[in-house]
This record gives C-alpha cells, structure tokens and sequence, in this order.
C-alpha cells in the first residue's frame, strides 16, 4: 500500500457518509480549501489514535472546475475532466456538478458525522452541499435489490494495482481518480419480478451470491456487461440508502480507479450496450441522478495545498 495515498483502498465499512459540495460563485475560495486540506489530514490521524479499530477515514476528491479554480498545479491529472454524459438507446448516465466529493466511512455513525459536521462548518460559508447520503451495510453487504454487492472486486495488492496510479502519471503516482453516481431504484418494479427472473438481471444467485455459469447468464445481466476483462478491474464500494418519507431508496455508486477509461468502458457497456442496444438490464430498474468524476490526491500534495 502505497503510505502516502488517501484510503481509497480500504475495505467496505459499516457506515458511510458522501457528501458533494460545489463553490459559490464569484468568492475567493483558496483559503477556505486550505484549510479544509489541513483539517482533512488532522480528521484521519484523529482517527487512527483515537479509533483504530474502526477504520475510520475521510477520502477527499476535487472535480475538475474545482481544480482550476482553486489554481491547483497544472498540467492537470491526465484523465481529470467534467464527465461527459453517456446516452443509450433507452438510458443515460448524467452528469452532475460537484467541486468537492467526501467519502466517510466508520463502523460507528458517530465518527462519521463529526467528520462531516467539522468538514461543513469550514466550508458552509463559501460553498453549498448539493449531495449528501447517509449509506449503510445493508445486511451481509447486499444493495436494496437484496443481492450482495462487492464480490468480485480486486483484493489484497490488486486494489492498489486498479485503484491507485502507477508511473503512467509520474506527478500524480499514488493519486486515484473517483467515479460516483447515485441511483434511485424501482423497488415496486424490482419486487415485481420473481427471483428467478432478479437473478437474470444481475448474473448471480439472490440468497448464496454463486455467479451465474456462462451458458446460462443472460448477456444483458449487470455482471456480463460491468465486467470487461481480468486486466480492467475497478475498486468499488457501492452503499445503499433509503428514505421512507420521499420513497427514495437507492445505491451510491462510487468507484475508484487508476484510470478513468475502465470505468468508461464498463459505462459505455451498460448503457449503450453491448453489441450497442444490449444494455444492461438493471438500467430497467436503476436511474442515475448523478454522475461526477473527481480526482484524488495523495496526502503529500493535500499537505502542499494546505501551506
Ligand atoms: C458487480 C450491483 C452499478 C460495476 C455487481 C454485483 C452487484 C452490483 C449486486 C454483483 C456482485 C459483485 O461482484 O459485486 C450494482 C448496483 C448498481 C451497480 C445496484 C447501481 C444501480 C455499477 C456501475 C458499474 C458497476 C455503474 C461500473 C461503472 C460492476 C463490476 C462488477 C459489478 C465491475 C463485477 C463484475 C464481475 O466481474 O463479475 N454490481 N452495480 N456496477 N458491478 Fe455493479
């Protein structure tokens, strides 16, 4: 593990906050994310000190605007630019302002707000939360569609291989580029099909999460189509949440990457399909309303951006 990245390749914990921040307009904003950097640093030492079994950590990403505005070095991260919509026949993948992406995760909700309530009192003055989602393992790691979610994704020196550039970017080795989207589902829809015919959408069985055989798996399921090859592997770690009171229950995905093509590809292959018009299926059940690429530095170049 490369010591000076962020904790992009940890595992999957309990709890989860994510939260978009965009920069209001026409203000100086540079001081203002100086500190935000230095506080960033402090919140994931506290942590380890205080709270070492809870793998406590903060990961923070910046979108391109952002990157420009705040006068970041240049030339930029190769692959860092304002994602680009991708429109199928039938779905679209949007795209979504966010100048600041934070990823919180604890095993206890505690941590996490404090990191999130110290991260907006800095910001609250100058910019405004456009996103935030109280994400949560959801019984054995299952989505909200009840099949579990994260099995196949890299382990051990593979996270650092996917997750985390190597030498392809000298300046900005160790950094990784963060891919997020969040997905409302219709669970009326989704709790209309058997399990069976569930099961086809995804490519692996509900209650034992077996990966469906080759000849059996149904070439629009999710996992036929999100998995482009052993060498273009992404680490994900995707948290359900859900409000009653709005009827909104989803997924946010989020993925990190040492290059932002792979996650390209696996988008291209669910919503235009593959061949194009075989898209994915959980499309039929899933809408993005977000979709925002960020890039994230190691903890060496947040200390720079800090002083
Ligand atoms: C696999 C859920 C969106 C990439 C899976 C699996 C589930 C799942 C249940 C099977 C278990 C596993 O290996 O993790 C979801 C849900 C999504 C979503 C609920 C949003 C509605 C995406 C997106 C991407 C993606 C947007 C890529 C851009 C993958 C990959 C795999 C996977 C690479 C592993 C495929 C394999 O090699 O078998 N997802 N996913 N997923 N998903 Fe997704």
């Amino acid at each position: 593990m490369n010591p000076d990245s962020q904790n992009v390749t940890d595992y999957t914990n309990n709890n989860t906050i994510f939260m978009v921040w965009s920069f209001k307009d026409n203000l100086e904003v540079r001081d203002t994310f100086n500190q935000v950097c230095s506080l960033l640093i402090n919140l994931n030492n506290s942590a380890n000190v205080r709270f070492p079994v809870s793998r406590a950590s903060c990961v923070m990403g910046i979108g391109y605007d952002a990157w420009l505005r705040l006068g970041l070095p240049v030339p930029l991260p190769k692959e860092l630019a304002d994602f680009a919509p991708i429109i199928g026949d039938k779905h679209t993948a949007v795209s979504s302002k966010g100048d600041l992406h934070f990823h919180i995760r604890a095993d206890n909700t505690s941590i996490c707000y404090d990191m999130a309530s110290a991260i907006a009192d800095i910001l609250a003055p100058v910019a405004i939360s456009i996103e935030e989602i109280h994400g949560f393992r959801y019984w054995d790691s299952r989505s909200i569609l009840g099949f579990v979610d994260g099995t196949e994704n890299p382990h051990g020196q593979d996270r650092e291989y996917f997750g985390i550039l190597g030498d392809d970017d000298p300046v900005y080795k160790g950094g990784s580029y963060l891919f997020v989207q969040k997905y409302v589902h219709d669970l009326t829809a989704w709790k209309g099909l058997s399990t069976e015919q569930q099961e086809k959408v995804i490519g692996r069985s509900k209650s034992n999460d077996i990966e469906m055989a080759d000849e059996v798996k149904p070439s629009n399921s999710h996992i036929a189509l999100a998995n482009v090859g052993d060498d273009f592997k992404i680490v994900r770690d995707n948290m359900p949440f859900g409000n009653m009171s709005t009827n909104e229950m989803g997924t946010y995905f989020i993925a990190y990457a040492s290059t932002f093509t792979t996650v390209q590809k696996m988008l291209n292959n669910m919503f235009i399909g593959s061949p194009k018009g075989n898209y994915d299926r959980i499309l039929d059940f899933s809408t993005p309303k977000t979709g925002s690429l960020f890039f994230v530095p190691t903890f060496n170049m947040i200390d720079d951006f800090s002083s």
